[in-house]
């Protein structure tokens, strides 16, 4: 998968290019990362990336020029095309459902904002898909942007080492919150790992991780519990009936 990443400051990204499962995976040529600053697209004798708003107002704007040139170009740079992504405040909110969508494409053009932003005929001329990371305001796009391809390239298939790890994590498969988990020593400072988790009794572990899943979930985030699980607990017997109608025959999957 390949994201380019244009910014006015890509030093910021150089460093993080160069850690830890990124960087793995660069090496392995199972993510590419190309940065571009707008800076080398800027014209006139000032070679300015940016003006102040008509109208008034506070801080700069980036123009329209730079931009649209070094989008032009740098798709050119490759095959595909790719997905345009703009990184605002004003965009759809950065979670693991739209993490997964992204994690479809095979490039991601990834447009850093500053000042106060892009003229909003950024927006309007290149149609790119707008994400936010959060309702709270960053300095520039390129924190956003590191935290989309750190979250994106999770999912690649052999970016993780352990393959099946990014299943259980809190928003995946489940899309509720991950269970508690424990490592030596087996006790620390008086407190003590679960005993269910010490037995070796896998399908007893299974159901309290589940259970414990669900409870966390409900406590810190009760948006997340699945209507599903609600609907089991108003109505457990119906429920039950729909599963096993749902269920080819012999599947040896146990429906307790
Ligand atoms: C200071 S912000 C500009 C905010 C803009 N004036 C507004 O109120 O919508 C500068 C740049 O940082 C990036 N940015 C800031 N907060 C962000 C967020 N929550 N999600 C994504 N990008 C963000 C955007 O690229 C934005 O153009």
């Amino acid at each position: 998968m390949r994201f380019d990443v244009l910014t006015l400051f890509p030093e910021i990204l150089e460093g993080y290019l160069r850690q830890s499962i990124l960087k793995l995976a660069i090496q392995r040529e199972l993510v590419q990362v190309k940065l571009w600053n707008f800076r080398d697209w800027a014209t006139g004798k000032r070679k300015s990336v940016d003006d102040k708003p008509y109208g008034g107002g506070p801080g700069m704007l980036i123009m329209c020029p730079p931009v649209f040139d070094a989008v032009e170009e740098v798709r050119r740079d490759g095959d595909p095309l790719g997905q345009l992504i703009m990184l605002t405040p004003q965009g759809r909110k950065l979670d693991q459902k739209l993490v997964e969508e992204l994690a479809q494409h095979k490039r991601l053009l990834l447009l850093c904002g500053r000042y106060e932003g892009f003229d909003d005929r950024i927006r309007q001329g290149l149609q790119p898909l707008e994400i936010s990371v959060g309702d709270f305001i960053c300095n520039g796009g390129e924190v956003p942007a590191m935290l989309l391809i750190d979250a994106v390239i999770r999912l690649i298939p052999d970016v993780l080492g352990d393959e099946t790890s990014h299943k259980y994590d809190s928003f995946s498969e489940t899309g509720m919150l991950e269970y508690p988990q424990f490592t030596r020593p087996r006790e620390f400072r008086g407190m003590t790992v679960p005993e269910v988790l010490l037995n070796g009794n896998h399908l007893e572990i299974q159901r309290w991780q589940k259970q414990q899943s669900l409870q966390r979930t409900r406590e810190r985030r009760s948006d997340l519990v699945p209507q599903s699980v609600i609907d089991e607990e108003l109505n457990p017997k119906k429920q039950k009936r729909k599963r096993r109608q749902e269920l080819p025959r012999d599947t040896g999957i146990d429906e307790t």
